[in-house]
């Protein structure tokens, strides 16, 4: 039986993800910052919740070593746990960049440190990842989150050339705007200055979920990545990323950033 790590399990994308792979006969190690009882995860064998909090490596290490030793053998790592810091940069401090590239950077990089020693044993492994459609175009007020994913992209890009000869395969899943915790999750920064413009993009974007799709969308294709056997680095995580890439694909960067400021910035 195949087993699936993944982080950020709690709530959203990774909780759906949990129990798709359950569903599909995987062993899942649903990890979570605190790792409360939940009721569709009692009910599944087949899911292990395990306490594991991104910024903290001691907790990254421990859950993964309990992780292999329970099952042997770990096949996918899914990155997932994340959120969004919003606002203009002027009205964000520095600890709260800090706090955002902890989380959505070098969280990414020391789970994925902490596994890679066993993929490599194993001369087999998958990484995949949540980045967003913020990790390919970005966003009024998303800054710093927009970098923070876009830093993954590079670096997952990167890092899939020195683990192919290890047989570990890197993928991240981009979706656009999915109905999860992460609306409320967002840390919305305003200050007097950007007040007015501030809070009528983020309406705009916030407009943008009343059309979004559940988590379990993103569930089907983090499995389609996991299970393809295709050596693709990025899917669509969501339709309306699918369409926004091919739009961005198509249009010359001040066409398509137009477009977005019209959208958001009403
Ligand atoms: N929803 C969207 O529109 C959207 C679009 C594109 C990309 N994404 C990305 O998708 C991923 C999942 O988000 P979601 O939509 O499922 O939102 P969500 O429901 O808010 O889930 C986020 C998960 O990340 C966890 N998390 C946050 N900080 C953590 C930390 N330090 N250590 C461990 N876990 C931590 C949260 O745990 P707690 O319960 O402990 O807070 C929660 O389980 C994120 O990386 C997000 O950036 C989301």
């Amino acid at each position: 039986m195949n087993t699936l790590l993944i982080t950020g399990a709690s709530t959203g994308i990774g909780r759906a993800t949990a129990i798709y792979f359950a569903d599909k006969g995987w062993n899942v190690i649903a990890t979570m910052r605190n790792a409360v009882q939940d009721v569709a995860f009692v009910q599944k064998t087949n899911i292990t919740c395990l306490q594991l909090d991104v910024t903290n490596p001691a907790s990254i290490e421990s859950a993964v070593q309990q992780a292999i030793g329970k099952f042997g053998k770990i096949d996918v790592l899914f990155n997932n746990a994340g959120y969004a810091l919003a606002g203009a940069f002027e009205a964000v401090t520095e600890s709260q960049i800090r706090k955002q590239f902890e989380t959505n950077v070098f969280g990414v990089m020391n789970v994925t440190r902490a596994i890679l020693p066993h993929f490599r044993t194993n001369h087999a492994g998958i990484v995949l990842n949540t980045t967003s459609s913020g990790g390919i175009i970005t966003f009024p007020l998303y800054s710093v989150y927009n970098s923070s994913k876009w830093a993954i992209e590079g670096f997952m890009e990167s890092l899939q050339f020195e683990l192919r000869q290890f047989g570990i395969v890197i993928k991240n899943i981009e979706p656009a705007s999915v109905k999860s915790e992460f609306v409320e999750n967002i840390e919305f920064i305003s200050n007097p200055v950007y007040d007015n413009y501030s809070r009528s993009a983020q309406k705009g974007t916030l407009d943008g979920y009343k059309n979004a799709p559940t988590a379990d969308v993103v569930a089907k294709i983090v499995y389609k990545a996991a299970t393809d056997g295709e050596k693709k680095l990025r899917y669509a995580g969501t339709p309306q990323a699918r369409l926004v890439f091919f739009m961005r694909w198509l249009l010359p960067l001040k066409w398509f950033n137009s477009i977005i400021a019209k959208q958001i910035e009403k």
